[in-house]
């Protein structure tokens, strides 16, 4: 089991596979993108697999695939046939643009749940905010999954001035429509000044679905959940804020990071983890690295914001790409 020093155990794996992405969202990446790791810094996927049959050894039971994107990430359907075999839960955050190709056999494999990132439901501000003109590429996703039978959940990043105009929208898509859509507090990453004009909190977004839905009540939580979710009565999907900046997660914290070099990190604002790279390219057994991630998992600290980032790191806004998220 991998128990830290504050009680809380860790069963959930953030595994980012790759830092590139078919999207260059504003709040993201700048329009050159970012320096993005060279081939052979990735992790092969037979490190991934070996990484990842010690932690189901330890108790991780859920593991979620980041980026970047993760679907720009080769050959992935190859990893999630071993990942299938490993874990009860496993799930994708993805913008789904290149989903259509391989989806049938993710879901073989066993990837089930899909968080989509969509940030507005007009195909002229998707260009805005992302810099790319694939609206009609996640909305095929949504449709694809939607066909699938699977309930989706919409991540939309609420963005002061950009989209923020358009909450009581995503609300009305899930009047007819099995999905949760959650918005985003936007956390200060990248671009120059991280963003964080563009910040609207989560209590305010809240205050504004209230004025046009007063009869919206809260939903049952996972304790472990990032987001918070609501309901309006009679509708078919659910609502959620996920408060990614005004509130932390750690008390309940069950997450584990492996960045797409195999930096295992056991916080989203760490700035230094455990580099599994060298070591599992020196072939370090199954044992010795159960006991060296038990180590690094002890050692979880209490608490984490994106201050302590900021503080901790000179190199300012590290890009979320590179962290998974
Ligand atoms: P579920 O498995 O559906 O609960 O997914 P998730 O919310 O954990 O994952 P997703 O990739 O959809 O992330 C949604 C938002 O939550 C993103 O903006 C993440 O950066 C943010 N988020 C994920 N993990 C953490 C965390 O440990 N702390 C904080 N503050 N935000 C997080
Ligand atoms: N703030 C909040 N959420 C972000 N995401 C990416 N960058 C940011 C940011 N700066 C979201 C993506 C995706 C999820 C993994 O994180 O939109 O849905
Ligand atoms: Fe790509 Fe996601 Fe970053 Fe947008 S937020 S550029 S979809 S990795």
């Amino acid at each position: 089991m991998l128990l830290d020093n504050h009680g809380r155990q860790t069963t959930y794996l953030r595994l980012a596979v790759t830092d590139r992405c078919n999207l260059r969202c504003r709040y993201c990446m700048p329009a050159e993108g970012i320096n993005f790791a060279p081939r052979d810094e990735l992790l092969t996927f037979e490190e991934i697999t070996q990484t990842c049959v010690v932690l189901a050894s330890l108790g991780v039971n859920k593991v979620r695939l980041t980026g970047g994107e993760p679907l720009s990430r080769r050959g992935l359907p190859d990893l999630v046939d071993e990942l299938g075999k490993l874990f009860p839960t496993l799930s994708m955050t993805t913008n789904g643009i290149l989903l259509p190709a391989h989806l049938d056999r993710l879901l073989t494999a066993g990837l089930t749940n899909y968080n989509l990132s969509l940030d507005t439901l007009r195909p002229e501000r998707f260009f805005k905010i992302t810099r790319r003109d694939e609206f009609a590429g996640t909305w095929r996703a949504l449709e694809l999954l939607e066909a699938a039978g699977l309930r989706v959940k919409i991540n939309v990043v609420v963005l002061l001035g950009e989209n923020d105009d358009e909450l009581l929208d995503f609300v009305a898509l899930t009047e007819h429509r099995n999905v949760d859509v959650r918005f985003i507090e936007a956390m200060p990453f990248n671009d120059g000044d991280g963003n964080h004009h563009l910040y609207l909190s989560s209590a305010e977004m809240l205050q504004r679905i209230r004025s046009r839905y007063p009869t919206l009540v809260a939903d049952q939580n996972d304790v472990h959940a990032s987001a918070v979710r609501y309901k309006v009565p009679g509708f078919l999907g659910g609502v959620a804020v996920i408060p990614a900046y005004s509130r932390t997660l750690c008390g309940t914290c069950n997450r584990l990071r492996l960045t797409p070099k195999g930096t295992m990190l056991n916080c989203l604002y760490s700035t230094k983890g455990l580099e599994l790279r060298p070591l599992l390219r020196a072939g370090i057994g199954n044992d010795d690295l159960a006991e060296l991630i038990t180590q690094f998992v002890r050692g979880k600290h209490a608490t984490g914001h994106i201050t302590q980032r900021l503080e901790q790191s000179s190199s300012t806004f590290a890009s979320m790409t590179s962290i998974g998220g």
